[in-house]
């Protein structure tokens, strides 16, 4: 059986007193779930968020890093700059990287690989638009970003990456995917993996579903089969609402 896990990213949101009041706020709520909690923080609250997490279930990541070791890279922020300080998790190829600051599937590749060298585990975000959908190139295209992202990396690495399959179009539009037409696309992403690294590697891998979860819809997503947990981005920023989601099997 594979774990369910719940993430949230708060995008560019929250200030590090915020961070902090939410995190003493969730810590009670979600402190008897056996499924796994992460919250994706922007830089700089990660310091604090990793703080106030010891002693808890919750996980910190961040939401993006250079492939780079270190070097010339004004602004930038390494791997090995983010597992310093303690950070597990790193999202990686987020849509909105990818349209709003050039994100390729060349440069996820590069970024999962650098990552996992540190032992930093990626949350790779996959992912069609709504033209795509309608023009029924989505297995083609998530298969196909899937395959890029993970050009290069050895079997014994599943186990630490997250997948995260986020229809563009659900994100942040309020429009959620069909429980069905969710889980259909991940067992498309699923059997790509098998066909990749084997049947039981692709049964072990996590996959998440993205766009448009709440605590009112995560339950009927979460129990789906292939859908191991959920990426939450709008609804992760209420700890009431967060904890609900985190709690969708209570
Ligand atoms: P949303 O965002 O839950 O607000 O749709 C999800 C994401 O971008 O990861």
């Amino acid at each position: 059986m594979r774990r369910k896990v719940i993430a949230g990213n708060w995008k560019m949101n929250m200030l590090p007193n915020e961070a902090i009041n939410f995190i003493q706020q969730l810590e009670p709520l979600v402190k008897d779930t056996k499924n796994e909690v992460i919250l994706c923080v922007p830089f700089t609250d990660l310091f604090y968020a990793l703080l106030h997490v010891q002693g808890t279930n919750i996980k910190i990541g961040a939401q993006n890093m250079h492939w780079e070791e270190k070097g010339a890279f004004t602004g930038e922020v390494s791997a090995q700059m983010l597992k310093s300080i303690g950070t597990e998790y790193v999202i990686i190829g987020h849509s909105e990287r990818r349209q709003y600051f050039a994100e390729t599937d060349e440069t996820v590749n590069k970024k999962v690989k650098s990552a996992l060298s540190v032992g930093l585990k990626p949350i790779i975000c996959i992912g069609e638009t709504l033209d795509q959908r309608e023009s029924g190139k989505t297995e083609s295209i998530v298969t196909n970003q899937i395959e890029k992202a993970l050009e290069g990396i050895e079997s014994k690495n599943l186990e630490n990456i997250i997948i995260a399959y986020e229809p563009i179009w659900a994100i942040g539009t309020g429009k959620t995917a069909t429980k069905e037409e969710a889980n259909e696309t991940i067992a498309q992403i699923r059997k790509k993996i098998s066909e990749l690294y084997g049947q039981n590697e692709a049964d072990g891998v996590i996959i998440q579903y993205g766009g448009s979860v709440k605590s009112s819809n995560a339950k009927e997503l979460f129990e789906m089969s292939d859908i191991d947990g959920g990426l939450v981005g709008g609804a992760s920023l209420k700890a009431d609402e967060f904890a609900k989601i985190v709690n969708y099997d209570k």
